[in-house]
């Protein structure tokens, strides 16, 4: 069966507004006939990464915590996914600690793709979406490292971030939900990502 484009839930509050771009890209992408996973990451706690550089050595660059929770499941998804999509709220400008702990973890990543892993460095290059929610209606740099972190983790796994959609001045929880030109943005975003995914399929 042909994988799947996973969708990420990122924010720890659940119902709020990067819940709702989620559902709306997942609503474009079915829009243009396709269909996609969805992992609500911002629920999941994950070890953290202690630097122990273990994964520079161990077979498969696999990390010494690979058994212990869920990440090492989702860095597989992405692996196998033609596209990923990351719905996140902006936390003292930067992603939410859930996500980041996820990042930090994808080392074992880094380590593969810069090694000679023959899976990381078999795969082909898949594009990654993402659509990040700022509270705050100003602030030049509100959105860089949240931007960086993610274009730079994906990019171990070949998946090549295209500029994020970014939206400040959305703060409460049904402010994505109150504008529509916004909501109607993302869900044509979802819409390209699909055919652009069957284009180059
Ligand atoms: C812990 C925390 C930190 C935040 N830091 C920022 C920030 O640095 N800049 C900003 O513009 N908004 C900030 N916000 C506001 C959120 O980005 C905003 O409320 C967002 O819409 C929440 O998305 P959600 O509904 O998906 O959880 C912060 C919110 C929380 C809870």
């Amino acid at each position: 069966m042909t994988q799947l484009p996973v969708i990420f839930k990122c924010s720890h509050h659940r119902k709020g507004n990067s819940d709702l771009a989620a559902d709306l890209f997942l609503k474009g992408i079915r829009k243009a006939g396709g269909d996609a996973e969805t992992v609500i990451l911002g629920d999941m706690d994950f070890e953290h990464c202690i630097g122990c550089l273990k994964c520079r050595t161990a077979a498969e660059n696999r990390c010494i915590f690979a058994d212990k929770d869920g990440a090492q499941e989702l860095y597989n998804k992405i692996i196998s996914a033609p596209f990923t999509f990351f719905a996140s709220p902006i936390y003292f400008y930067h992603l939410p600690s859930r996500l980041k702990t996820f990042i930090d973890r994808g080392q074992w990543a880094f380590e593969a793709a810069t090694g000679d892993s023959p899976l990381m460095n078999g795969l082909g290059q898949r594009p990654a979406y993402a659509c990040l929610l700022a509270g705050r209606p100003k602030g030049e740099k509100l959105f860089e490292g949240a931007e960086l972190s993610l274009k730079f983790f994906l990019r171990f796994f070949k998946a090549e971030l295209v500029p994020a959609m970014t939206f400040r001045g959305i703060d409460e929880p049904l402010d994505l939900a109150g504008d529509t030109e916004k909501c109607a943005l993302i869900s044509g975003y979802g819409e390209k990502a699909w055919q652009r995914n069957i284009n180059n399929g």
